[in-house]
C-alpha cells in the first residue's frame, strides 16, 4: 500500500467530497491533544490536522509515523516554520518501534484505521495497547455508516463503497469494506470516553482509553 501517488491531490479531493466537515472532525477534541506533553500521530498523512495542532499552540512533543514519502514531505513542509521539534518517521507502523523513552499521552489516528482489514487492524491495536500507559487516550476519528436507515444512510454507503474502490485502486489499501472500528476496539477493551459526530453519525471522533 503505497498513499504516494495520491499525496498532492489528497487535500483536493477531500474538499470536494466533504467540504470543511473531515478537517472539523479531525480537530473535534483539540483540547485534548493541547492537554498532551507527548502526541503520536499515526499515518497523519499531509498534514493538515498537524499544522491546526501546532496553530493551536501544542507544545507537545510530536512523532508523525507514515508510509508514504510523499505524505511526510507535504507535512514536513506545511509545519516547517513552527519551529517546534517533530520527528517525522518513514515507516509502516506494523514495523515501526516507539523510542521506549516516549510514552504518549495521546495517539491519534484519523482516518488512518480504515485503511485496514478488521484482522489487521486488531493486530495494530495490539501494537497500539502496547505503546499505551495508563492514562493514554487514543483519538480516532473515522467514516461509520449510520444504523437507522435514512437517506443518510444510503448516501453514505455509496459514498464509503466508492473511497474503498478509489483508494483500493489507486493506493492498494488492503480494507474490501468499511472496518466496524468502535467494534473492534470494544473487543480489544478500549473505553469510549467520548464522541462527536457529524452527518448524521457518517463522520465520527471518539476518544478511547484502555
Ligand atoms: C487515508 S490516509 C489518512 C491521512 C490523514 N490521517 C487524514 O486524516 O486524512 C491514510 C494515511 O495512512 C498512511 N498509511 C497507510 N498505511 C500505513 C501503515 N501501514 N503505516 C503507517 N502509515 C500508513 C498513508 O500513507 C496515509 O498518509
Amino acid at each position: 500500500m503505497s498513499f504516494d501517488r495520491i499525496a498532492r491531490h489528497y487535500e483536493w479531493i477531500e474538499s470536494v467530497v466533504f467540504g470543511a466537515d473531515l478537517q472539523r472532525i479531525r480537530c473535534s477534541h483539540m483540547e485534548t491533544f493541547l492537554r498532551a506533553e507527548s502526541i503520536l500521530l499515526l499515518g497523519d498523512g499531509d498534514g493538515r490536522f498537524l499544522k491546526a495542532l501546532l496553530d493551536s499552540r501544542c507544545s507537545a512533543k510530536i512523532i508523525c509515523v507514515d508510509s508514504s514519502q510523499r505524505m511526510l514531505k507535504l507535512a514536513e513542509s506545511l509545519t516547517k516554520d513552527s519551529g517546534q521539534n517533530i520527528h517525522f518517521v518513514f515507516s509502516k507502523i506494523q514495523d515501526y518501534h516507539l523510542p521506549p523513552c516516549f510514552i504518549p499521552d495521546v495517539i491519534g489516528a484519523h482516518f488512518f484505521l480504515d485503511c485496514f482489514s478488521e484482522d489487521e487492524i486488531l493486530v495494530i491495536l495490539g501494537r497500539i495497547s502496547s505503546w499505551c500507559k495508563k492514562q493514554t487516550k487514543l483519538i480516532v476519528s473515522d467514516f461509520s455508516i449510520p444504523e437507522e436507515q435514512s437517506l443518510g444512510r444510503f448516501i453514505a454507503k455509496v459514498l464509503v463503497w466508492k473511497m474503498i474502490i478509489f483508494f483500493r485502486i489507486f493506493t492498494g489499501i488492503s480494507a474490501r469494506k468499511l472496518p466496524k472500528i468502535g467494534k473492534l476496539l470494544s473487543k480489544m477493551r478500549y473505553k469510549c470516553l467520548k464522541k462527536v459526530t457529524l452527518r448524521d453519525g457518517f463522520l465520527c471522533s471518539w476518544i478511547w482509553q484502555l
